[in-house]
């Protein structure tokens, strides 16, 4: 079966995206990364990229006259990199452009049961207000905050964590594992978006 291409967008550190990575490499998710796309040009996620021999476009905002010229530009350099899936981890930007969102599947990772905790701080948000279970959602990404069909789910217990930061340790363990199965299923054609839902196929 062949392989996806996928572009991976990040602004940060870019710990799913080595460990997506690592997940390739391990034979266990049937993918390769044509390209990192970062808004951030000291995002560690660049050298992560570099060591992997995965090309690096760096896009900034404040290089386009408008938020739409510069998903356009997006667009651009996906079509350039024959991207077949969009893979979100941890891009701090929302994308809109009209052009973009219809053009390409596009995925993301957020660490929180949503529609719980949408947006930034999910981790911080969830241990303020006391919850005893929270998880990792990966989605497809419409033009609204974390608000696209849910493809899949990991909850965890979080009642014995202490602090937020303890909290977001434990999510992040189980987030790189699901991203990697995720777009490995993506990749054997075990789900497909109908309409607002994911519908998953028992095809062999
Ligand atoms: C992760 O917690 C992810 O769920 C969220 O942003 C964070 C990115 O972390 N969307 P990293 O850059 O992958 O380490």
């Amino acid at each position: 079966m062949g392989k996806v291409s996928i572009a991976v967008l990040a602004s940060g550190r870019g710990s799913n995206f080595k460990s997506i990575l690592s997940e390739i490499h391990a034979g266990r998710c049937n993918a390769i990364v044509n390209v990192l796309i970062t808004n951030n040009p000291d995002a560690p996620a660049i050298e992560i990229a570099t060591q992997n021999n995965v090309p690096v476009e760096i896009l900034e905002p404040k290089n386009f006259s408008s938020r739409e010229d510069f998903d356009d530009k997006i667009k651009e350099t996906l079509d350039k990199y024959d991207v077949e899936l969009v893979v979100l981890a941890g891009y701090m930007l929302i994308l809109k452009g009209k052009k973009l969102l219809d053009s390409y599947q596009i995925i993301n990772i957020h660490p929180a049961l949503l529609p719980s905790f949408p947006g930034v701080d999910a981790q911080t948000q969830a241990f303020d207000h006391g919850a005893k279970i929270s998880g990792v959602t990966v989605h497809f990404v419409d033009a609204g905050l974390d608000s696209g069909p849910i493809i899949y789910q990991e909850a965890i217990d979080i009642s014995n964590c202490k602090t937020a930061e303890e909290t977001a340790e434990k999510i992040l363990k189980i987030e790189h594992l699901a991203y990697a199965k995720v777009i490995d299923l993506f990749s054997k054609g075990k789900y497909v978006l109908e309409g607002r839902r994911v519908k998953f196929l028992k095809n062999e």
